[in-house]
């Protein structure tokens, strides 16, 4: 059974078929209104989402078929003791897809070695976020037209940043790229990361804590949130949360074509008055998540031949 754990379960291949669907999805939303007619999505989140979750259930509803969801932790058997894996069977025998986010890492790899329907990962603890890392990439094929010799600047909090550590496993597949990673020295990406998708890969990459420094060579730069939830102790994220705050002054050093990404929520590291610069593409990422989404629950629903 074919799911969704690691956005390097799909070949570049793969990728280039779910942006060319995403796009036939924006051009042709008429195409597609019943396609999963009849269809079930459970959405499973034991932690908190708004994004991730809805566009799960948008996309669900855009394609004709229904979503049963489980919103928290506390509301499903999961608070009884119940194991992931004992939940994914059972989900599997009332829907035809799971999209699963989790506080523990390889909680959705339990989940799809359980299940008899295909599994999407929705973000598991501070490991990987697959889904974002399809809508970050329709979003930067959307505003550049090509994943190629482009230099990404990651910035914030490299370490716990889930979204991060799949963008940059994703990225590393393409030629001429650069990444520049910007982070206080406690939340640099972490050494697997590193070591497995640059260091290896020969990727060329610097690494600062100075934004300032390197915000001119960017051609897209990836702020992210402090992920508070992640910390030990409530001191090191109120020292650490205002690392970086992206304001309209500090753009003037940036490239003109610069594309600003966000996966959401913002807390403070983009001030509002960036919202009205054109380079701004975190409003548009949250879109573009919706058409990906709708794009993979086909390819996956037609690869089990449930459609
Ligand atoms: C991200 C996540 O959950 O990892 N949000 C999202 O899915 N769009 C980023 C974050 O929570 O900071």
């Amino acid at each position: 059974m074919r799911s969704l754990i690691d956005v390097l379960d799909l070949s570049t291949g793969e990728i280039d078929e779910l942006i060319a669907t995403a796009c036939d999805i924006i051009e042709n939303p008429a195409k597609y209104s019943e396609a999963c007619h009849g269809k079930k999505l459970a959405t499973l989140f034991f932690e908190p989402s708004t994004r991730t979750r809805l566009s799960f259930e948008a996309a669900m509803y855009e394609l004709g078929g229904h979503v049963m969801s489980v919103s928290s932790g506390a509301s499903s058997s999961a608070a009884k003791g119940e194991s992931v894996a004992d939940t994914a069977k059972t989900v599997s025998c009332y829907a035809d897809i799971i999209a699963m986010r989790h506080p523990k890492e390889g909680a959705p790899y339990v989940a799809a070695k359980n299940a008899s329907i295909p599994v999407i990962n929705a973000g598991d603890g501070g490991h990987n976020h697959p889904t974002q890392t399809l809508t970050d990439l329709l979003t930067i094929y959307r505003e550049k037209g090509h994943f190629e010799n482009l230099t990404i600047g990651f910035c914030g909090d490299l370490k716990f940043g889930r979204t991060v550590h799949s963008l940059i496993s994703a990225m590393s597949r393409y030629a001429g790229v650069k990444f520049v990673l910007i982070s206080p020295e406690e939340l640099k990406v972490p050494s697997y990361v590193k070591s497995e998708s640059i260091k290896k890969k020969g990727i060329p990459y610097v690494q600062t804590e100075e934004l300032m420094d390197v915000i001119g060579d960017l051609d897209i730069l990836y702020m992210t949130r402090v992920q508070r939830e992640r910390f030990f102790n409530e001191e090191d994220y109120l020292r650490l949360k205002d690392s970086y705050v992206l304001d309209p002054k500090k753009l003037e050093k940036a490239k003109k074509d610069l594309c600003i990404m966000h996966p959401l929520p913002r807390v403070n590291e983009i001030s509002i008055a960036v919202d009205d610069d054109p380079r701004a593409c975190y409003f548009k990422q949250v879109l573009n998540g919706k058409y990906i989404r709708m794009a993979l629950i086909l390819k996956l629903l037609k690869e089990a031949g449930t459609l």
